[in-house]
């Protein structure tokens, strides 16, 4: 994939995932993250039978970004369970706006309570929430497989 620059006005398409984008999906999820990927069966699950909401971000008709939430029933709070961009485009506002159209889509449902968690050392994601207006709730330590504390954010819309 090409390297868009920082300011580019190239406007991805966001809808929701299909089940013809795992693989696809499971490329990306090997790129943006190191440790702790999801396999095959937990993105079918997840397309598939959870209580979510999982977008794709797409540019020319490559997937390039991707949200999942995590829903349950008769509680208004939603968890940003996973958010990545390809390296090739970040910077141009896909992440934000994967968040943004999210929020919207679940405020409609009725979804008042948005929650997600981002290790201590991930500057990007850790930026981005609090440019979306999360702010800090508690530090867990040693959450991730490697040790690092992480920091739960909260939203309320
Ligand atoms: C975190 C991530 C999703 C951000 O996606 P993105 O599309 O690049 O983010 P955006 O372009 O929407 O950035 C919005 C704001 O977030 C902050 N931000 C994003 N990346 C940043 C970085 N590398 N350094 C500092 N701040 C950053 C900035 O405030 C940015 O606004 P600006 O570009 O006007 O300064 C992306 O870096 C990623 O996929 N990382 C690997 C996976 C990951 O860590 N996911 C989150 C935890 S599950």
């Amino acid at each position: 994939m090409r390297k868009v620059a920082r300011g580019s006005s190239l406007k991805p398409s966001i809808r929701p995932a299909k089940k013809e984008d795992m693989p696809a999906i499971l490329e990306l999820e090997k790129i943006c993250f190191k440790e702790e990927t999801f396999h095959k069966k937990q993105i079918g699950y997840l397309l598939k039978k959870a209580k979510s909401l999982f977008l794709v971000a797409s540019i020319e008709g490559e997937i390039v970004g991707s949200i999942i939430i995590l829903l349950r029933k008769h509680i208004s709070n939603a968890r940003i369970y996973s958010l990545n961009v390809h390296p090739s485009y970040r910077r141009i506002g896909i992440g934000s706006l994967l968040m943004k159209q999210s929020e919207a889509l679940l405020s409609k449902k009725g979804y008042r309570n948005f929650t997600l968690e981002a290790g201590v050392n991930n500057i990007a994601a850790r930026n981005l929430y609090i440019s979306e207006g999360y702010s800090v709730k508690l530090r867990m330590e040693k959450y991730y497989k490697n040790g690092d504390d992480a920091l739960r954010f909260i939203k309320k819309l």
